[in-house]
């Protein structure tokens, strides 16, 4: 019998380049290699199924049954299933960024040191859709899993529903007008505001610097936008994603229509354009998930308690949409996701009367490094 403790498999990286520093850069803690000279060489290291491909194709020896255009549209193919494929150049352009997304796709995601930043601005005209609790719980999750720094901004209307729900902050108003530090509720910044300090700040010159330097300042930004907002045209410079959250409820389906077409005019403009991702939020049943069907990005399960909680399970399917590979590998593995259009057998988290939830997609535990 064989005692000793089974080594756990480290996810591969292929190093088809002669760049030392490339083949030097990568950490043997989280990864084993396959280094290939030839297109021959490339190819077999196809079947050790890598994460990340650092490949100078013009540098391969090429074999006479292998050829590099073959070679290259199995790397394009890799590269559209989610596994990271650059050249020694742009990898030590980025280093830290690659193997950040490399440690995603092979379903680890602590230890990440860096990952592109995005700015996500959450909204819909329709209130009580989840903009606020998504918003939360999309920048706790992703600072929870990665460890990266992450920001809530409000713009939103009347009264600050950041406060409302995690009591009193350092405003956005505060943090501009006196330079306040913000303060910090699970190790995220946060900026709440309310309507009335918007109209003041929308008037003041320092606004889009301070509103760019939370944004530099972070890997994450979320803003938990409401269009009438005076700041919404700021915002909306800053973003690289929007996320319109919606309800299954008729009335929500009718806003949205209008929120689509009011981003098709706000963002139409803009250089490059923001990723618009429609979600459908507080989804009861199957039946339910047909509602703007075929516009849909992702959705999320109906789930008071989570909700509650601002439970950051709920923001799986959101960070999937920011991140190409946040889940996939997880999903891969188990056929299952948290919550999110994709997966073909997925059942809902339903709360039943008696307060017991039905079998839904069980979440898997986090890959431990
Ligand atoms: N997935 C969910 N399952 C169950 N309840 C949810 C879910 N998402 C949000 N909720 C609940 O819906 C209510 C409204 O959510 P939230 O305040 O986030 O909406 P909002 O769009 O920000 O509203 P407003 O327009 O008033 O700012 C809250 O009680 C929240 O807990
Ligand atoms: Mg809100």
């Amino acid at each position: 019998m064989n005692l000793l403790p089974k080594k756990k498999r480290l996810p591969v990286v292929l190093l088809a380049t002669r760049s030392i520093e490339a083949i030097r850069s990568i950490p043997l803690d989280h990864f084993q290699t396959r280094e290939a000279v030839s297109t021959f060489g490339v190819r077999s290291a196809f079947h050790a199924d890598p994460v990340l491909a650092v490949v100078d194709l013009p540098d391969l020896v090429e074999c006479e049954d292998v050829s590099r255009p073959v070679i290259g549209a199995a790397l394009d193919s890799m590269r559209s299933q989610g596994v990271v494929v650059v050249d020694s150049g742009q990898f030590l352009a980025e280093p830290e960024r690659w193997v950040g997304e490399a440690l995603m796709a092979g379903g680890l995601r602590t230890g990440i040191r860096q990952l592109p930043s995005r700015v996500a601005l959450v909204t819909n005209y329709c209130g009580g859709v989840g903009k606020t609790t998504l918003s939360l719980v999309l920048a706790r999750q992703f600072r929870k899993i990665s460890g990266l720094s992450a920001a809530v901004v409000e713009v939103g209307v009347g009264g600050s529903s950041l406060e409302a729900r995690l009591g009193e902050h350092t405003s956005l108003y505060n943090a501009i007008t006196q330079n306040q530090p913000p303060e910090d509720w699970e190790g995220i910044s946060l900026f709440p505001s309310n309507g009335w300090e918007a109209e003041t700040l929308a008037a003041d010159e320092r606004l889009p610097s301070f509103l760019a330097g939370i944004v530099r300042g972070h890997t994450l930004t979320v803003l938990d936008a409401f269009p009438s907002n005076p700041l919404w045209k700021y915002a909306l410079e800053l973003v690289t994603d929007v996320i319109v959250v919606a309800t299954p409820r008729p009335d929500s389906v009718a806003q949205t229509e209008a929120i689509l077409r009011r981003l098709k005019e706000d963002a139409g403009t803009l250089e490059p354009q923001p990723r618009i991702h429609l979600v459908l939020n507080q989804v009861k049943s199957l039946g339910e998930r047909l509602a703007l069907t075929g516009q849909l990005s992702a959705w999320v399960g109906f789930d008071e308690r989570c909700a509650e909680r601002l439970d950051g399970g709920l923001a799986e399917s959101l960070l999937e949409l920011l991140y190409h590979n946040w889940s996939q590998q997880k999903a891969k593995k188990s056929g299952r996701n948290g919550s999110g259009p994709r997966p073909k057998r997925q059942a809902l988290r339903v709360v039943k009367k008696g307060g017991k939830k039905d079998r839904g997609p069980r979440r898997e535990k986090a890959k431990k490094g």
